[in-house]
């Protein structure tokens, strides 16, 4: 026992006045650290919350930022986060792993909400053995090389550069395996982007990147080099996009990474912004003039990409067709939302410029309709339409085909931690950080993003087989209802007719 005691008093004693030393020194330096903290708080003139509650002031700014997490993680219901709910996203990832999409016991969905669509099930639905497959559509039947293709849902543009060049890897070899194409986006064209062997929309952007010359100019034998690839199928001059109307791109400096600029012909490291509009259009004469001189130089289906304000601006722009005639007209109009998503944008734009797809979907269609050139002018629709009745519905307001930026991004599996403009996306997505891209392996997402096309291609089958008809690229208007403030629900061919009047 007096051996023990002796132990004790040898090791263990000094042992435990060592660590009440290093407690009571770590308390005082946090009291130290407390207290000048609370005096630099008090003096400085920059945070009111700051100068008026010292020390205390500065877990706003913690809270602020976990908040974001508790919210999305614990605290939000399943249809209420914005810009995407978690039943929205949840049914991305699931498809993406190709997992079973049913649930169970009944909708989550408030049907007879105001501004929802619902679809209108026929009493004789077709038959898994009736169904025919989706008949090709063709843009610019009269180019040197038309585009067909039967892929009603598509990768939206997104530039190299926005996204990462395993994003960019997964995407064109998913879109390989799926048959869809996906649109460059305005950062040019790299070698991830033909990688997959995919089908490939190219777009040009107001800075003319990866088609301009030292001056930043449009440079045809640039261009002619890129339309020479075989992948490249279309191309499509950005006007605008619903994110960001009359702004130009906006790539961080942090995300110009040697590559990238040499890809774009932009200095490394440097932010770049886009002009606001492609210098050499400036009305729908010279809208048209480029769109024809693209055509004449690379032989393939040229059209633009917009989002619109309002129908009037269309009523000029087909008219000024109709006078030149339809072989001027573009092949295809992209028309975007207003919330639509962006690598980078103002807020004041991102919120509150441009109108929502719901609106001018059907007013493009209409005002096609009206100049007899909706045969010759395909529509293709984009803007928050990830899940298949979104899809269904753009369809059944007239769109000859849908893409989607961000579903896709959620097949490679964003988190929506809404940093694409940071460099720091924790999912490898928008981000060049090569530690963060390490978690994006293209050999498995490559799958998801195959798998998220094709189920969203069965699950419109499933509301095309409940409407009656044999495949989706069948939906008309007649097919689907807009639930209005009385709850009860009008079809679209009656909506759009007295909108149209
Ligand atoms: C990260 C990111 C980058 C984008 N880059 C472009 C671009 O380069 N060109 C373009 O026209 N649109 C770009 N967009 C917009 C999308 O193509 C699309 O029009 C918009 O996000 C709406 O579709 P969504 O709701 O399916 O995302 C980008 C969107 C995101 C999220």
């Amino acid at each position: 026992m007096d051996n023990i005691i002796a132990l004790v008093d040898r090791f263990l004693a000094p042992l435990a006045i060592f660590l009440s030393n290093i407690f009571v020194f770590a308390i005082a330096l946090v009291l130290i650290v407390a207290l000048v903290l609370y005096i630099i708080d008090l003096f400085q003139t920059t945070h009111t919350i700051r100068r008026n509650y010292p020390l205390l002031g500065r877990f706003r700014y913690l809270f602020e930022s976990l908040g974001e997490f508790f919210r999305q993680y614990f605290f939000s219901m399943d249809r209420e986060e914005m810009p995407f709910n978690r039943a929205q996203r949840s049914w991305v990832y699931r498809a993406s792993k190709n997992l079973e999409n049913t649930q169970a016991f009944g909708s989550t969905y408030d049907i007879a909400k105001p501004g929802n669509i619902l679809f209108i099930n026929s009493p004789y639905p077709v038959l898994t053995e009736e169904l025919t497959p989706i008949k090709a559509i063709t843009f610019g039947p009269d180019c040197e090389q038309p585009y067909s293709t039967s892929s009603l849902f598509n990768v939206s543009g997104m530039s190299y550069g926005a996204i990462s060049k395993p994003a960019v890897r997964a995407l064109s070899k998913g879109a390989a395996i799926a048959g869809c194409w996906i649109n460059t986006g305005e950062g040019g064209i790299s070698d991830w982007h033909l990688e997959g062997g995919c089908d490939i929309v190219f777009q040009i952007g107001t800075a003319n990147y990866g088609i301009r010359n030292a001056q930043g100019e449009f440079c045809e034998d640039k261009l002619s080099t890129v339309a020479a690839h075989e992948s490249v199928k279309m191309i499509e001059l950005k006007l605008s996009q619903g994110a960001k109307p009359g702004k130009g791109g906006i790539l961080p400096g942090a995300k110009v990474t040697k590559e990238i600029a040499k890809i774009r012909q932009i200095p490394i490291g440097e932010t770049s912004n886009s002009p606001n509009r492609h210098i050499d259009i400036g009305n729908d004469d010279e809208l048209l003039d480029k769109i024809n001189r693209i055509r004449s130089i690379t032989g393939k289906p040229v059209g633009f990409k917009a989002v619109l304000g309002d129908g009037f601006w269309l009523d000029q722009l087909l008219s000024t067709i109709n006078q030149r005639g339809a072989e001027f007209a573009p092949d295809f109009i992209t028309v975007d939302s207003g919330d639509g998503g962006t690598g980078a944008a103002p807020l004041t734009l991102i919120d509150d410029m441009g109108l929502d797809i719901q609106e001018t979907l059907p007013i493009l269609v209409d005002k096609l309709i009206e100049f007899g050139l909706r045969n010759r002018i395909k529509v293709i629709a984009s803007g928050k339409l990830i899940n298949p009745a979104d899809v269904a519905w753009a369809l059944c307001a007239g769109a000859d085909a849908v893409t989607s930026a961000r579903g896709f991004m959620f097949s490679l599996g964003c988190i929506q931690a809404m940093q694409c403009n940071t460099n720091t996306c924790p999912t490898g997505i928008t981000t060049h950080d090569t530690h963060l891209q390490r978690g994006l392996v293209v050999k498995e997402k490559c799958k998801r993003v195959a798998h998220y096309q094709q189920n969203m291609v069965k699950e419109l089958y499933y509301i095309a087989n409940s409407c009656g008809v044999s495949d989706p690229g069948l939906f008309n208007r007649r097919h689907a209802r807009l639930i209005l403030q009385s709850n009860k629900s009008i079809s679209l061919e009656n909506l759009y007719q007295k909108n149209s009047e």
